[in-house]
């Protein structure tokens, strides 16, 4: 019933979910560079193709045509699935803020990308911080997504053929990008009185694991242009991984601009009142007792130009100022704040 796995078809489309975000964005960007001459074809997932991101994606190249459409309503994604080749999916915990919700939207367009017979299908997950934690801290916008890539495994050992056949899980990582928006470094003046920017986020000295968009952007490219080693696999990708002080030193080097890491405990964190904090103080803690396992040797292989905070510091030209990274942001009207 299923056909044998075949590289995608010059030309093919490729439906992305979340495509107006931060990280759809960036694997559009990436499919309409792809050198390949692939000249795949983009079908954009939103809920409402009128806004402006939206339509600034579509302005991006003739090949985007905008689809509307919820992750809650499978007619939908039914609709958006047909004549599709390939699907890019990450869904969105923070919209829903739900990991009931969330884990349901990502099986419902997994079994509808099934029944239309989808070529192939990268689901966009993170590490499953609940189970790996053995229950002790749970971040469910980590957690939902682990849940899908959990059915999906179990489809895999089952000898489900479409999920062995044509599906990849893309494991990804915190983006390089967060320091532009969540976590802005704040200036703080220093015992000299001269002001720094301050990275405050509660690692101690333990690393911390990140992704730059452009490399998700990459990687999607990579797995669409590679199904013999990319199909039934999971490839769990980041960019680099350190500790803040090495990122504020790394900031310093690039920019010229003095910084440090202002160490802040899980607790003070955690007791913030802020929106998210016990969820993120939960993340923090399990990136400094469990961390995220990355393979970076085996990453470079597949991506030598795999681009380590440095370079990103260098590509972007980021001074440390606030961009609008995130669409959820710019929705609500929040700008990271100095
Ligand atoms: N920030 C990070 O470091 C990071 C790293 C890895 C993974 N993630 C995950 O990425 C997800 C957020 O994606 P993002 O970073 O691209 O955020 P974003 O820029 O705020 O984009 C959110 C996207 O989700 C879409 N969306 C939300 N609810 C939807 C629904 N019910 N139906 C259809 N589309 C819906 C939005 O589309 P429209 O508004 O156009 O409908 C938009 O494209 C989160 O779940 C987060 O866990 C984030």
């Amino acid at each position: 019933m299923y056909e044998k796995v075949t590289m995608l078809k010059p030309g093919s489309t490729i439906l992305v979910i979340g495509a107006t975000g931060a990280m759809g964005k960036s694997v559009i960007k990436a499919l309409l560079r792809d050198e390949t001459s692939s000249r795949w074809k983009i079908r954009a997932f939103t809920r409402n193709s009128k806004s402006s991101h939206a339509k600034q994606l579509e302005n991006l190249s003739p090949r985007i045509e905008l689809t509307e459409g919820n992750n809650d309503d499978a007619k939908s994604i039914e609709t958006a699935l047909i004549g599709v080749d390939g699907v890019f999916c990450n869904t969105d915990f923070w919209t829903c803020g739900s990991q009931a919700i969330e884990t349901e939207q990502g099986l419902r367009i997994l079994e509808l990308s099934r029944v239309a017979n989808v070529k192939h299908f990268i689901y966009s997950s993170l590490d499953d911080c609940y189970r790996i934690s053995s229950g002790k801290l749970p971040v469910p916008h980590f957690d939902a997504k682990a849940a899908v890539e959990a059915h999906i495994d179990r489809q895999r050992d089952e000898g489900e053929p479409w999920y062995t056949g044509h599906t990849t899980v893309l494991r990804t990582a915190p983006y390089f990008e967060n320091f532009q928006s969540y976590f802005l470094p704040q200036p703080e003046r220093d015992e000299t009185g001269q002001t720094v920017l301050t990275f405050s986020i509660p690692m101690a000295d333990k690393k911390w694991t990140m992704v730059a968009l452009d490399d998700i952007g990459w990687f999607v490219v990579h797995i669409f242009a590679n199904p013999a080693t990319t199909i039934g696999k999971t490839l769990a990708i980041a960019s680099d991984s350190l500790t803040i002080k090495e990122i504020a030193s790394l900031f310093t080097e690039v920019t010229g601009i003095s910084a440090i890491y202002n160490e802040i405990s899980l607790n003070d964190f955690r007791s913030s009142g802020e929106p998210g904090a016990e969820e993120g103080a939960n993340l923090f803690q399990f990136v400094q007792e469990c961390g995220l396992e990355r393979d970076f040797e085996e990453l470079r292989l597949i991506h030598p130009g795999l681009l380590s905070f440095k370079s990103w510091l260098e590509k972007s030209g980021w001074q440390g100022e606030s961009v609008s990274v995130q669409k959820l942001l710019a929705d609500l009207g929040v700008t990271a704040k100095r």
